[in-house]
């Protein structure tokens, strides 16, 4: 599917491809990954941190690096000298202990980690907390319900996943708006180690490491209590690692959340009629529909616009592409996600798609641990907003919303939406 077709005179392909990295590509990026894919599809280009690295932009090519041993995840393994790594925001090159979590470390060390975190965070945990996360996206529903206009950014999908977390954590009630500030600086400042971000991270990391010491001598029934007590043929997390642990799951799942809520509520205003489909459907009491829409939304336009990166530890070769040894790929998972060579009909939107393996929670090892509350949260915030605000709308001109422009993750700023007061 990938040939170009012989028989249509084509325009001749621009030997430079497309620009990449600016407002227009924020806004709507698919454009320059189809070309990406069809012209250049493991294409090496300079980001605009000044670093080198190949973007791989086709489903097949994307699922094999996801899976890639060759492919470490320790930015260790990156070619650039030294001196120039301060500059890359690249996530992990700071040496703190914090940072040696699942997205930095290969096997051996990361198959350890991730088996004893798997025995705390565990899908049974995440359903047994389905009822909270019901209460809390109508909690925060109803703080905005009666005004009949809100920010579904600020007011809804940022603080959700941001509760959910604390509260599975087990952080007390009365701590949990601390997080939600310390969030809020690193979403608004991206993760790079500067002024305010730099201070909420260690805030954080204080916190985090403090709680998980007084749990030790006091155990609950809470996600830290169980990352303290998982053991794995004797082998249990140090306090250090509990709270690198702890800290990666705020990290990895809190703007991705805020964005799969953002994003997806966006992708239904613009598909008018999938969202009226989904409607009916929840007011017909089904839940097959909110589900697969929930998957066709990440693969559709999903928070995660590229994986995270990963350097070649020995010469590979993908999609033809010769890789050389320190070199960073970063796997596109929003245009493999809309590869023809997959998907049919990539860029619709087909809420009831059922063959829809996406790589919007990646693919191999580092495979998303927390997809099951993601799933979760999607779909009990989409379902709850869609029944209980029914004439939800865009407040503003769509050509009038920002989106945030980092490099990993795609998101809309803010989200104005308007209703009938309830
Ligand atoms: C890993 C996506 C929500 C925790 C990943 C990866 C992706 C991803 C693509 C793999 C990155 C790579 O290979 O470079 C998402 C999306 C989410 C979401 C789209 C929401 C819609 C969450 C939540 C949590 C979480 C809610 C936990 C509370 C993690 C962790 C990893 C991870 C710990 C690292 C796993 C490892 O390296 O073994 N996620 N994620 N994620 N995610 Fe998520």
């Amino acid at each position: 599917m990938h040939e170009p077709t012989s028989a249509a005179p084509e325009e001749p392909a621009p030997a430079q491809g497309p620009t990449l990295f600016d407002w227009e590509f924020a806004t709507d990026p698919y454009p320059a990954y189809a070309w990406l894919r069809e012209h250049s599809p493991v294409h090496r280009t300079r980001l605009p941190s000044g670093v080198e690295a190949w973007l791989v932009t086709r489903y097949a090519d994307a699922r094999q690096a996801l899976a890639d041993q060759r492919l470490s995840k320790n930015p260790e393994h990156h070619a650039e000298p030294a001196h120039a790594k301060g500059k890359t925001g690249i996530p992990g090159e700071r040496k703190a202990e914090l940072m040696t979590h699942l997205l930095n470390i290969d096997p051996p060390d990361h198959t350890r980690l991730r088996r004893l975190v798997s025995k705390a965070f565990t899908p049974r945990r995440v359903a047994e907390f389905a009822p909270r996360v019901q209460e809390l996206t109508d909690h925060l529903i109803d703080a905005f319900a009666g005004r009949g206009e809100a920010d579904l950014i600020h007011e809804f999908a940022f603080p959700l996943p941001i509760y959910a977390i604390c509260e599975m954590l087990g952080v007390p009630r009365e701590d949990q708006d601390d997080f939600r500030d310390w969030a809020g600086m690193m979403i608004r400042h991206g993760g790079g180690p500067r002024g305010g971000v730099a201070r909420s991270v260690k805030q954080m990391r204080a916190y985090l490491g403090e709680l998980i010491h007084r749990k030790r001598d006091d155990l609950g029934n809470d996600l830290i209590s169980d990352l303290i007590r998982a053991s794995d043929h004797g082998d249990h997390l140090t306090e250090a690692e509990a709270t690198a642990m702890a800290f990666i799951l705020l990290f990895a799942g809190f703007e991705t959340t805020v964005n799969l809520i953002g994003n997806g509520v966006h992708s239904l205003f613009m598909n008018p009629g999938e969202r009226a489909r989904l409607q009916s459907s929840l007011a017909a009491g089904e839940r097959d529909l909110l589900e697969t829409g929930v998957e066709e939304l990440l693969r559709y336009d999903g928070p995660v616009e590229l994986a995270t990166w990963r350097f070649a530890t020995r010469p590979l070769v993908l999609g033809g592409q010769e890789i050389a040894v320190g070199d960073p790929v970063l796997v596109v998972l929003a245009a493999a996600d809309r590869d023809p060579a997959r998907f049919a009909d990539p860029d619709a939107l087909d809420l009831s798609r059922s063959d829809n393996q996406h790589l919007g929670y990646g693919h191999g090892i580092h495979y998303c641990l927390g997809a099951p509350l993601a799933r979760l949260e999607g779909q009990t915030a989409l379902a709850t907003l869609l029944t209980r605000l029914p004439d939800l709308e865009l407040a503003v001109p769509p050509t009038d919303l920002r989106w945030r422009g980092g490099l990993i993750m795609r998101g809309l700023r803010t989200l104005p939406v308007r209703f009938t007061p309830r």
